[in-house]
């Protein structure tokens, strides 16, 4: 089967969701952009006498998030004709559009629960040839998948961009044992030619490549760091079993629980 790119589909218009549309959309990808209805109104919204029904206040969120991408620094965006092959919608009204694109980046919540809600969603409305990403910074993608059906599986993968998306190299691409290789050829090509990534193929485990090693450098970081300085001021770690708010002295967290002060 061939597959290609001419279109695309992001879901999710925060910091990442829209960083990703706004680099699809500078390399000429006509590019959906979609997000959550609001449950409430905000206090604008009701003076101005507007409902949950209206278009403007079901996009609210989905608006919010694109003009963030347009202020954002460094620019998000490569040029004001960029902007136009991007279309804002949201979860509601406009996920049959869906079935339009070659290619579905998930960029929401990190929920597994919430992320394949979403899928099988997707599931539904995607047509066989689509190829359907998350960009989850650590969750498993065969968990991610579980339930979808086999040829959804197949077409599903991770596709883990940095922040910015735009300026950042690092690409991280990660199958999991069902993804089709022309799929992964697909989406390798895809990344390094037209977006101009540096791709990485990683395995699916908790954290992929890059946040792992990061969390274990910075981990290690502070704590030579930390020790170095109290030795010099002639302190000695205790541990203890307290959070961080209660401490009174200056401390460095490692966890939600547990924290390390000088005493
Ligand atoms: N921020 C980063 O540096 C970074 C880097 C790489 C990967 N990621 C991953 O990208 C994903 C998005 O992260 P982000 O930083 O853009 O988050 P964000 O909080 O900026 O955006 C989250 C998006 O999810 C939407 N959302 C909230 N609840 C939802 C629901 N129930 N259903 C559907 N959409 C919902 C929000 O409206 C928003 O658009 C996460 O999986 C995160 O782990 C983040």
């Amino acid at each position: 089967m061939g597959y290609h790119i001419r279109k695309a589909a992001v879901i999710g218009s925060g910091t990442m969701g829209g960083g990703i549309a706004a680099l699809l959309a500078g390399v000429g990808i006509p590019t959906l952009l979609l997000d959550i209805v609001p449950s409430k109104l905000t206090s604008t919204e009701e003076t101005a006498g507007l409902t949950l029904e209206d278009e403007e206040v079901r996009n609210r969120i989905v608006q919010n998030g694109w003009k963030a991408v347009t202020r954002s620094r460094p620019p998000a965006i490569l040029s004001e004709t960029s902007k136009h092959f991007i279309t804002l919608g949201n979860l509601e009204d406009d996920f049959n559009k869906l079935a339009e694109v070659d290619w579905i980046i998930e960029v929401i919540v990190e929920n597994l629960e919430i992320k394949q809600g979403l899928f099988e969603r997707i599931e539904g409305v995607r047509n066989e040839q689509c190829i359907v990403s998350s960009n989850t910074s650590g969750l498993p993608i065969k968990a991610i998948a579980e339930g979808r059906s086999e040829a959804f599986q197949q077409h599903f993968l991770g596709t883990h961009f940095f922040n910015p998306p735009r300026w950042l190299k690092l690409l991280e691409i990660i199958p999991h044992e069902k993804t089709l290789p022309e799929v992964m050829d697909l989406v390798i090509s895809f990344g390094e030619e037209v977006l101009g990534k540096g791709v990485v193929i990683c395995k699916d485990t908790p954290n992929f490549i890059a946040n792992r090693y990061l969390s274990i450098t910075n981990s290690y970081r502070i704590c030579v760091r930390s020790w170095i300085q109290h030795r010099r001021s002639g302190c000695h770690y205790r541990r203890i079993n307290r959070s961080p708010q209660d401490c009174d002295v200056p401390s460095i967290r490692f966890d939600r629980h547990r924290c390390f002060h000088s005493c």
